[in-house]
């Protein structure tokens, strides 16, 4: 091996192939084609060279976030959070960069970009004033093709508009009558942050005529929030919702980052979402990954998952030690719903830098705990 610092694409290409081998697939032809056409001529600069775009997608701005699925049903899932960037980086240099992938990969795939078309004039404005423009969510299973998601900021218009572009994207979907249960169901005014809208979602696949997702962010929230996010799908249990919040954020309170709450609507689904999944931001709650992947490990264990994919996959993605950095591990999610709820892991790829382990952020929750000193990952 040479000395020379791999390029931004070196470095994505080898985790994504090494994620491939973990799942036991040796075909990952369709998802590095992908993340190539993604990562565009950005991907072929040096690591140590900063990016031209400081992507929100990771914490070190790298333009791409893997995660892990585990679901009961089904094989893990190994998906891509990316964000496509422009030759000439910007939020709209990027917004083309990402459209463009969807043309080359319409036909080989099975996009339909109709429903995206239905709603670009509202959260695609050409001076978009959201995070970013369009954030594109690869998704591969073991067998079947890619599917592909599209995220947009429904602030593209200011945050002012948020909830008016999230009730006319619904509208559009033939969703309109679900705003309201989602307002219920959040906002609650007497917080100091209160929740924002933080995604609109579209899934593109040609067969899935609606499948809609809004996620929901509780600035400052606590457990209780996530309850009452959650009560807008039939089915889900209180206690559960606590027990993960507890398990793995800790006893909170939740006001560096926000817990998320994301609704999912399905055909045949009018009034009310169908599907509720609660994201944790593990990474602001613990010291360091070695405590993160010890909640995980919890996690996983009381819902039956096979934690020795979640190692094999760490150790695809660095060879550091978990107590040397945080933010490796950086959300948690559970899909509530009928059956074993399914656990999705969120994986840094540390391309450009690892966050210091972070000692603050457990003594300060472990002294918000009743006063106690007790530490929380005991
Ligand atoms: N980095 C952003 C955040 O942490 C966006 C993001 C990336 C995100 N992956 C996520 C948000 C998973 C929720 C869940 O907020």
């Amino acid at each position: 091996m040479s000395d020379r610092c791999p390029s931004l694409s070196e470095h994505l290409m080898t985790q994504l192939v090494g994620l491939h081998g973990v799942l036991g697939r040796s075909d990952h032809r369709a998802a590095t084609g992908m993340l190539a056409d993604v990562l565009g001529p950005a991907g072929q600069r040096s690591l140590d060279e900063p990016g031209q775009w400081f992507s929100d997608v990771a914490d070190d701005g790298t333009p791409l976030e893997f995660s892990l699925a585990f679901d009961h049903a089904k094989e893990p899932t190994l998906r891509l959070l990316t964000e496509a960037v422009g030759a000439d980086p910007g939020k709209y240099a990027n917004q083309l960069a990402a459209l463009a992938c969807l043309d080359s990969w319409r036909d080989r795939y099975h996009l339909s970009t109709e429903r995206l078309d239905r709603v670009r004039d509202l959260f695609l404005p050409d001076d978009n004033q959201g995070l970013f423009s369009m954030w594109l969510s690869l998704v591969f299973r073991s067998s079947g093709l890619p599917r592909v998601k599209v995220y947009f900021d429904p602030e593209a218009q200011g945050p002012h508009r948020a909830g008016d572009l999230v009730a006319e994207g619904l509208r559009r979907m033939g969703l309109g009558a679900a705003y309201p249960t989602l307002l219920a169901h959040t906002g609650r005014p007497d917080r100091v942050g209160g929740d924002r809208f933080s995604f609109f979602a579209l899934d593109l696949h040609e067969d899935s005529a609606s499948r809609v997702k809004v996620y929901v962010s509780h600035r400052d929230g606590t457990a209780d929030d996530a309850v009452l996010a959650a009560r807008a799908v039939p089915g889900v249990d209180d206690d559960e919702v606590r027990e993960f919040v507890a398990e793995i954020g800790g006893p909170g309170p939740f006001d560096s980052r926000p817990l998320i709450s994301s609704y999912t609507f399905v055909d045949g689904d009018t009034d009310r979402p169908s599907g509720y999944s609660l994201y944790i931001p593990i990474r602001a709650y613990v010291a360091d990954d070695a405590v993160a992947r010890r909640r995980v490990g919890r996690l996983l264990d009381r819902y039956g998952y096979d934690a020795s994919l979640l190692d094999a996959a760490i150790a695809v993605l660095t060879d550091r030690s978990l107590s040397s950095g945080s933010g490796l591990i950086a959300h948690v999610s559970l899909r509530f719903g009928a059956g074993v709820p399914g656990v999705t892991m969120y994986l840094s790829s540390e391309a450009y830098a690892v966050a210091p382990p972070r000692p603050d952020a457990e003594a300060l929750v472990a002294l918000s705990d009743g006063g106690g000193r007790r530490r929380v990952d005991a």
